[in-house]
């Protein structure tokens, strides 16, 4: 399995480790954490890591809703995405997840922008 980003950043443990850092970023900005008051944190901790071992080319299956569905009643802003963008880059990066490896991610990520926007 040459080159699956999942694996070259350590799987599953990695990941988990990466998205309970994200959130931790993404709960202490006062800028968005008005977003996720009342959501069920559990499940959405477990949506992320999927999502993001599914991306990656890692063996899970996402089973959440998709990025349009999932955002449209949350009427997010630009300057929003592009704040969780630097919070999962710096999560990524503090994780000890190599440059072109969080390169990769972050393409993906922002090509998520248009359905995350409803736009
Ligand atoms: C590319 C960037 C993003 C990705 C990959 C992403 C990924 C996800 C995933 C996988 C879910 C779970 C969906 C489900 O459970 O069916 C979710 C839900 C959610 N996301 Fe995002 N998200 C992104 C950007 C954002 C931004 C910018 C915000 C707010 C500032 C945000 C706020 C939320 C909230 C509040 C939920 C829960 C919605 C609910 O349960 O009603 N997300 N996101």
């Amino acid at each position: 399995m040459a080159h699956v980003v999942y694996h070259e950043i350590g799987g599953r443990e990695a990941v988990e480790a990466v998205v309970a850092d994200f959130y931790d970023r993404v709960l202490a900005d006062e800028q968005l954490q008005p977003y996720f008051e009342g959501m069920d944190m559990t499940e959405l901790r477990a949506h992320q890591v999927q999502f993001i071992s599914a991306v990656t080319g890692g063996p899970v299956e996402y089973t959440g809703s998709g990025m349009r569905e999932a955002h449209a009643h949350l009427n997010i802003e630009e300057a929003d995405f592009d704040a969780v963008g630097a919070h999962l880059e710096a999560a990524l990066r503090e994780n000890g997840v190599d440059e072109a490896n969080v390169d990769a991610i972050m393409s993906e990520v922002v090509a998520l922008k248009d359905p995350v926007l409803n736009r």
